[in-house]
């Protein structure tokens, strides 16, 4: 008989909350929120369905504080754990979330062997290595959301200063999900038409550096928490790679076995994602300032991890 996709979202806070209203109002599936807090991801759930009338979705909606509820599982959308407070990198979190994700991790192992892991907790390369490493699950099933989240900011502000549609540029950032990225430019572009020809160098730099603090930037803005409505829609947008086959191309953590002369850490790099999960890690040439910065990159991502090995 046929059933429909269940998405589990592990973490009822700011981002799990938006990633549920996402599922649910595109009706990828039944949702299930789960967080630590037993009520609170029932209140969160019996809101968002009860705004299924008037958006006209028509899913369930469940919240549990109950691991047990990830059965079944066809997806498991990971952000457990703390947000940045103002002040506090990504790397401050690092201790604190990772008790919490290699427990998260446990959970998925026991209850859905099988699900597609979307790690969205921070310090996000250093958590899906972990995830991948306490499941023992294979590269394929176990994908970090980063790049399209920094790449949807590097394509805003390359709308934002061209004032032209969003949906006409595209980009492709690369690296850690931090300070260190690497926003490619040469592969920035609107309609075809490469940035280099529409923006002087010193706007490029300037929209490069913005893309690398956008996280800071609204940290920074919010007094209280970080960014939600955005990384939400990117795990959603993953998500639906998966579940409908779409072989989307983007950018991900994924975990490098000498893929770009980098091993046994995930990293930033552009991916096909299908029903396969990862299914290709896609090489391109880089220039050979590019390949120092993602080796930079890479190396302080390594840092972070040999904390946890
Ligand atoms: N990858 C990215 O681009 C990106 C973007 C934004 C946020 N994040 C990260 O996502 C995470 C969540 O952010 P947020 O704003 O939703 O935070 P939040 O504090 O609003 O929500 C976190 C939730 O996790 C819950 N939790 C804690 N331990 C748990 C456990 N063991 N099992 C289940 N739930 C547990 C908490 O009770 C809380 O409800 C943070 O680590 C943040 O840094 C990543």
């Amino acid at each position: 008989m046929p059933r429909r996709n269940t998405i589990a979202v592990v973490g009822a806070g700011h981002v799990g909350e938006s990633c549920a209203l996402l599922v649910a109002q595109k009706e990828l599936g039944d949702v299930v929120l789960i967080d630590v807090a037993a009520d609170m991801p029932k209140g969160k759930a019996l809101d968002i369905l009860e705004g299924s009338p008037v958006e006209h979705f028509d899913v369930s909606v469940a919240g549990s504080g109950d691991d047990a509820a990830l059965s079944g599982a066809d997806v498991v959308i990971v952000t457990a754990g703390s947000a940045r407070k103002p002040g506090m990198t990504r790397d401050d979190l690092l201790n604190v979330n990772a008790k919490i994700v290699g427990s998260v991790a446990q959970n998925i192992k026991k209850h859905a062997p099988d699900a597609f892991v979307i790690v969205v907790t921070n310090p996000l390369d250093v958590m899906a290595w972990l995830v991948r490493k306490t499941t023992g699950f294979d590269r394929r099933q176990v994908v970090g959301m980063a790049g399209a989240l920094d790449s949807a900011r590097f394509r805003t502000f390359i709308a934002m200063e061209l004032d032209v549609s969003v949906k006409d540029v595209h980009s492709l950032v690369l690296g850690g999900h931090g300070d260190s990225m690497v926003p490619l430019v040469r592969c920035a572009s609107v309609s075809g038409v490469p940035i280099s020809d529409l923006m002087e160098p010193d706007v490029i730099d300037r929209l490069v550096e913005r893309t690398r603090k956008a996280g800071g930037e609204i940290v920074k803005l919010l007094g209280d928490g970080s960014a939600y409505v955005s990384p939400a829609a990117s795990a959603v947008m993953m998500t639906e790679a998966y579940l409908k086959d779409q072989k989307r191309v983007m950018g991900a953590s994924a975990y490098l076995t000498g893929e770009y002369g980098i091993e046994d850490i995930y990293l930033g790099i552009p991916v096909k994602l299908s029903g396969r999960g990862l299914e290709e890690i896609i090489e391109i040439d880089l220039s050979p300032e590019e390949r120092t910065m993602l080796a930079a990159s890479a190396e302080e991502v390594r840092k972070q991890i040999d904390i946890l090995r």
